[in-house]
């Protein structure tokens, strides 16, 4: 079911791709890279000494996380950010390094309040050491990241960044509220995306532009590219839970349906479930009586009802609002980059 269903997926990439452009978003990610790379090793130096601890599960835990790889979006999205308005000093270093703490912080709690298994392509800290190891740790990371963010000297950024901090918690906090509830709205959804994912994005690239100085118009738009782009990221993330690789995305498929989550999809396909279907959501959902051939079964009816496809619309017209953002951004290569990291992240598949 998988296959038919990423089939769907595939087939909304986005028209405006040119044969120039990185026709995929791993190209994107990789141009970006490129383009930030000697920003970026700063970045992972930055990361690497601020995990050092003589207490050895830390850094063992925290390197075993760092070191499965990872995308390095965010920190990519403040440097990019800095760097499009010009910026040449180096205080980017540490908010795009503490940014990408907060992330990793966020990642090992999430994945115990989620019972995932794999991350990066690699086991999850929680299998390997622990749910308390990988809650404490989390801890460790995310005072490490607020000691960057006081280093970089600058309290607008900090306030930025904090303030991301809590919403992410308060996002983690209210899924939980609306996990196994089959009544669940697209608002409701919306607002823990926004929350538990668009606002660090949102905050990596408001900060990239503080601390370059950036006119507060523009300081606004590249704020709102961040939260645009990261919950168009967030909605094929949840398309992917259903019609994704392992492979691929180096996450267990399958683990937002074992959890009762209500993410998009599964709002749709409830929705749009015939009279004799709702028992059915309503069973594997709100009382999470799973059994073998559900998942397929889920998977079956998102195909008939486009809850996928539709989920991939949804991301599409957040991901427009992020081109118009840019729009406002100085033009030149780093803002280049960010307009294709946006148009290929609706078709991504890892
Ligand atoms: C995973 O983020 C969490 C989501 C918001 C979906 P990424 O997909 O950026 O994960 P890494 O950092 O590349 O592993
Ligand atoms: C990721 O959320 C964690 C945060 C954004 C805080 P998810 O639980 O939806 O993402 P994955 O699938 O575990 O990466
Ligand atoms: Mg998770
Ligand atoms: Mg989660």
């Amino acid at each position: 079911m998988s296959v038919t269903l990423s089939v769907t997926l595939a087939a909304t990439a986005d028209p405006r791709t040119t044969p120039d452009s990185p026709s995929t978003f791993k190209a994107a990610v990789a141009s970006l890279r490129t383009l930030l790379a000697d920003d970026l090793e700063a970045v992972n130096r930055q990361i690497l000494e601020r995990m050092d601890s003589p207490v050895d599960l830390i850094p063992d835990l925290a390197g075993h996380l760092i070191n499965s790889g990872g995308k390095r979006i965010r920190p990519m999205l403040t440097l990019a950010t800095a760097r499009l308005f010009g910026f040449d000093g180096d205080e980017h270093i540490k908010l795009a390094a503490a940014v990408e703490l907060i992330h990793g912080a966020t990642l090992l709690h999430d994945d115990v309040v989620d019972a995932s298994s794999l991350r990066r392509g690699a086991e999850t800290a929680n299998t390997i050491w622990g749910n308390k190891e990988s809650v404490l740790v989390g801890d460790f990371i995310f005072s490490r990241a607020f000691e960057l963010m006081v280093a970089a000297k600058n309290l607008g950024v900090l306030q930025v960044l904090s303030r991301a901090s809590g919403i992410i918690a308060e996002g983690e906090v209210l899924q939980l509220a609306t996990q196994k509830n089959i009544g669940a709205t697209f608002e409701m959804y919306l607002a823990v995306v926004e929350a538990k994912t668009a606002a660090l994005f949102a905050g990596a690239t408001q900060s990239g532009a503080l601390i370059a100085g950036a006119h507060e118009d523009t300081e606004a738009a590249l704020k709102s590219y961040g939260r645009n782009l990261g919950i168009a990221y967030q909605l094929i993330d949840d398309a992917l839970d259903y019609a994704g690789f392992e492979a691929d995305l180096g996450k267990t498929i399958g683990d937002d349906f074992r959890e009762g989550k209500m993410t998009l999809p599964v709002v749709y396909a409830v929705a749009r479930a015939k009279p004799n279907e709702q028992s059915f959501w309503r069973r594997v959902i709100a009382e999470g009586r799973q059994e073998a051939g559900d998942f397929e079964r889920a998977c079956e009816l998102m195909l008939r009802d486009n809850a996928i496809a539709d989920t991939v619309v949804c991301a599409r017209r957040f991901a427009d609002h992020a081109m118009v953002d840019l729009l406002k951004a100085p033009e030149n290569q780093y803002s280049a980059a960010l307009a294709e990291l946006v148009i290929t992240s609706v078709s991504r598949a890892s």
